[in-house]
């Protein structure tokens, strides 16, 4: 039996790749993969039970024993052991965690599995950093998005502003270039675009305009 059509979406923070992700999974009527939540959920567990980010063994534990549960019900809500988690898998402390673990080889081999998973019938849209290079080499198509930092960090302010105390431009703009730093520089599974993406730099674009360009060429792919 053939697998299920993939589309990956990877590309750093901030370029508009979760909107689009969510917009086309939706559109075409297939299951989603938001990867960076699942780095994300370890980054916070790693937290809570005081495991260290260099510590491999206890990353591997969190991640084979937890249980996550991302709601169709409520669109955007994440279940981790049945608690609803999704304000604080959101912060942006999340994401740098997150980023931290997710250079531990050992942990990006442990959570493979559980993202393969999310390949069922009619498709899958995969956002992430190594969708397209790593995990799902395989796709029907497979998108990069880039924007400038500078362009990234005005967009994170102007989403986390009214929900995040003590945000600032420049602080933003800061973990966004440690954090592309620390994504592309790492050993195993770096950010990059696959050989076979379509680069959309969506700095000059509207979600709109982007959605019109992944559209075109996913129909030319028969999606
Ligand atoms: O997409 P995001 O901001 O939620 O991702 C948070 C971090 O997780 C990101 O900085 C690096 C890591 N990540 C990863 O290493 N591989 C993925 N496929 C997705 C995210």
């Amino acid at each position: 039996m053939t697998p299920a059509a993939v589309i990956t979406i990877d590309g750093p923070s901030g370029t508009g790749k979760g909107t689009v992700a969510h917009l086309l999974a939706q559109e075409l009527g297939w299951h989603i993969l938001d990867s960076g939540a699942l780095y994300r959920i370890v980054g916070v567990a790693a937290l809570d039970q005081a495991v260290a980010v260099d510590n491999s063994d206890g990353l591997v534990r969190i991640a084979n024993a937890m249980e996550v549960d991302f709601s169709t019900v409520f669109p955007g809500s994440i279940l981790l052991d049945g608690k609803e988690i999704s304000g604080r898998v959101r912060l942006e402390e999340s994401g740098v965690m997150a980023s931290r673990v997710a250079t531990n080889p050992a942990l990006r081999t442990a959570l493979l599995q559980r993202q393969y998973s999310f390949r069922r019938p009619p498709g899958l849209v995969a956002d992430g950093r190594d969708m397209g290079t790593v995990v799902f080499q395989d796709a029907l198509c497979k998108f990069y998005l880039t924007a400038s930092a500078e362009i990234r960090a005005q967009r994170r302010y102007n989403q986390l502003k009214d929900k995040e105390v003590g945000v600032s431009l420049p602080g933003l703009l800061r973990d966004i270039q440690e954090r592309d730093e620390r994504d592309s520089t790492r050993v195993v599974s770096p950010l990059k675009p696959a050989k076979d993406a379509l680069i959309v730099d969506t700095g000059p674009l509207t979600i709109e305009q982007v959605m019109a360009v992944i559209r075109q060429v996913i129909r030319r792919h028969g999606a």
